[in-house]
């Protein structure tokens, strides 16, 4: 496995490759989990070689402390790339990416950008256009993998590559779970013992939404999701939402030819945790 953090580097590995020579990307920010190493074994699968990159990138945060606390594992991290057989880690510096700028460049997602998260943490998706299309344009893949956990993410990097016509296949990926069904997420390492028990309340939920979405209209299930919420002394509701999966435009009037998906923020102290569900 080489390790490079220079772009320069990088570069001249991956030109150098065969052509042909079908590249799998992961972008990660470290802290890997088995999550991560699910997207890619799925990555060894379906391509020639496979690249992840390491990089927590500082124009998505939209709170100082969550960057600075954000969990740094590097050496444990590139243990496990290798156990999984990646072939070349990417791990540069902000100086590197950003030089002494480090800044977003705007973005219009057909206002995707607009819904859920994009209106609780202010400039988070033009931080993530930013980091994804650079690091596109370094590594040059054939695929990349993004999981459904961020699925309005997901969506997101679907449009900006559509609309930048970057060539490039975005592939989402199941959410990986716990046993308890807790998504698995780099944060969720930082949950005292007792937040991390009762953390599977949030799927839990989610998935009796799904239930009571088959009889009840979505403004009732919401209701419900709520007060549930209301009555946990540990969990505390940031937003429940039921979307259209394609447009992430709130649900009007259900309507069977569109597919719809529940979208949770929930905070566990000042730990924020997210999920979805296919409805
Ligand atoms: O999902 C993440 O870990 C990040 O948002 C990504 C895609 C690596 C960009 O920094």
């Amino acid at each position: 496995m080489l390790v490079f953090a220079k772009i320069k580097s990088v570069q001249q590995k991956i030109n150098s490759l065969n052509k042909g020579t079908k590249i799998g990307f992961v972008p990660t920010m470290g802290a890997l989990h088995r999550g991560h190493l699910s997207l890619i074994e799925k990555a060894k699968i379906e391509n020639n070689i496979v690249v992840v990159s390491i990089f927590v990138n500082p124009t998505q945060f939209d709170k100082e402390e969550d960057l600075i606390n954000y969990p740094k594992t590097i050496d444990k991290d590139l243990s496990l790339l290798k156990s999984v057989g990646c072939n070349i880690v990417f791990v540069p510096t902000a100086k590197e990416i950003y030089a002494d700028n480090i800044k977003s460049q705007q973005f219009d997602f057909d206002g995707l950008e607009h819904q859920m998260e994009g209106k609780f943490r202010k400039g988070h998706f033009d931080g993530v256009g930013t980091i994804v299309k650079r690091l596109f344009e370094i590594v040059t893949p054939d695929n990349s993998y993004f999981g459904e956990k961020d699925f309005q993410q997901l969506q997101i990097i679907k449009k900006m590559v559509q609309k930048n016509q970057i060539p490039v296949n975005i592939i989402g990926c199941d959410i990986f779970r716990e046993e308890d069904g807790l998504a698995m997420s780099s944060r969720n390492s930082r949950l005292t013992y007792e937040q991390r028990k009762a953390a599977p309340f949030i799927y839990k939920t989610l998935k009796q939404a799904k239930i009571e979405f088959g009889i009840k209209n979505a403004l009732e299930v919401t209701e419900w999701v709520k007060n549930e919420f209301e009555k946990h002394p540990l969990l505390e509701l940031e937003y429940f939402e039921i979307a259209n999966e394609e447009t992430l435009q709130p649900i009007e009037n259900k309507k069977t030819s569109q597919k719809y998906r529940a979208f949770i923020a929930v905070f566990a102290g000042k730990i924020r945790l997210i999920d979805n569900i296919s409805l």
